[in-house]
C-alpha cells in the first residue's frame, strides 16, 4: 500500500489576515479534495479564526503554533489549548527550536503542552532536532532520544500524537538535511518509540521531516522508509510551492 505522505506548513510570524485569507482560497482551489486531508497549516495565532472562516467545511487541518498547558486563568499572553479545541483547530506545534531557542521553552513543558492538548483532542505535533555543535559532537541520537521521552513524559499513547524531527541548523538555513541523514534521524525516532510503546502503536504515529524542505528535495526525503511528510516553514507561505513539495512526494509512493 502506498506511504501516506503528511504536509504541513509553518508559517511563523507571517501573513496578516488578508494574506491569509488569499492563501486559504488558492489552496482550497489548487488542492484536490483527496488530499485535503493530508494537509495542515499553522498560522499565527492572530490568523486561527481566518481559518477557521476558511477550511472549518473542507479536511484540510489546521492549528496553532504553540499554546500553554493550562486550559485556562492568569496567563497573560498565552493560547489556551481548551480554546483550540473549541475553535475546531486539529493539531498544535510543541516545542519548536524557536520555542526552545528564543523563549526558552524546556521538555517538561512540551511534555504537559502535549498532554493538555490531547486531553481537549487536539494532536500534539512534537518538535524536537538537535544543534549543529550537538550533531558535529556526535550527539545527534542522545539528543533527540533525550527530548523524546521528556517531551513524551505524560502522553497518552491512545491518543493521536505526531512529531516533527527538524534539525536546528537545517531551519530556514537552505542547508537541508540529506536524505540518509533525515532517514537515520527517523529510524532512531522510531525505533525509540518502539521501545517505549511497542510496535503497532509507534508505528501508527507520523514522523515529519522539517528543516529547508523545497519542491527540489522533497522527492528524495519522501522516498525515506520512515519519513511520513513534511512541516515546512518558509516554502509554505505560497501556496503553489507549498503543494508542489506535497505532491513531488506523493507521486513516488
Ligand atoms: P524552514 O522552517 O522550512 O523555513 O527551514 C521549518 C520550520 O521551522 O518548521
Amino acid at each position: 500500500m502506498a506511504k501516506r505522505i503528511i504536509c504541513a506548513g509553518n508559517w511563523k510570524m507571517h501573513k496578516g489576515p488578508e494574506e491569509a485569507e488569499v492563501f486559504f482560497r488558492e489552496l482550497r482551489r489548487l488542492a484536490d479534495v483527496e488530499f485535503h486531508s493530508d494537509l495542515v497549516i499553522f498560522p499565527s495565532t492572530v490568523n486561527l479564526t481566518v481559518a477557521r472562516g476558511m477550511l472549518s467545511d473542507t479536511q484540510i487541518g489546521w492549528g496553532g503554533q504553540n499554546c500553554y498547558f493550562e486550559a485556562q486563568g492568569a496567563f497573560t499572553g498565552e493560547t489556551s489549548p481548551q480554546v483550540l479545541a473549541q475553535m475546531g483547530a486539529s493539531h498544535c506545534l510543541v516545542g519548536h527550536s524557536e520555542r526552545r531557542q528564543i523563549f526558552g521553552e524546556t521538555d517538561s513543558q512540551c511534555a504537559k503542552k502535549v498532554a493538555a492538548l490531547q486531553r481537549f483532542g487536539v494532536t500534539p505535533v512534537l518538535c524536537l532536532g538537535e544543534s549543529l555543535s550537538e550533531r558535529q559532537e556526535g550527539l545527534t541520537d542522545k539528543v533527540i532520544i533525550a527530548q523524546l521521552e521528556n517531551g513524551l513524559h505524560e502522553v497518552d499513547w491512545e491518543k493521536p500524537l505526531w512529531l516533527a524531527y527538524e534539525p536546528v541548523w537545517a531551519i530556514g538555513t537552505g542547508q537541508v538535511a540529506s536524505a540518509e541523514q533525515a532517514g537515520a534521524a527517523h529510524r532512531v525516532l522510531r525505533q525509540t518509540m518502539i521501545n517505549m510503546v511497542g510496535e503497532k502503536c509507534a508505528r501508527s504515529i507520523p514522523i515529519l521531516y522539517g528543516g529547508s524542505v523545497k519542491p527540489e528535495n522533497s522527492r528524495a526525503i519522501g522516498l525515506e522508509a520512515e519519513v511520513d511528510g513534511f512541516l515546512v516553514g518558509g516554502a509554505s507561505l505560497n501556496p503553489e510551492i507549498f503543494l508542489s513539495i506535497y505532491l513531488n512526494a506523493r507521486a513516488i509512493q
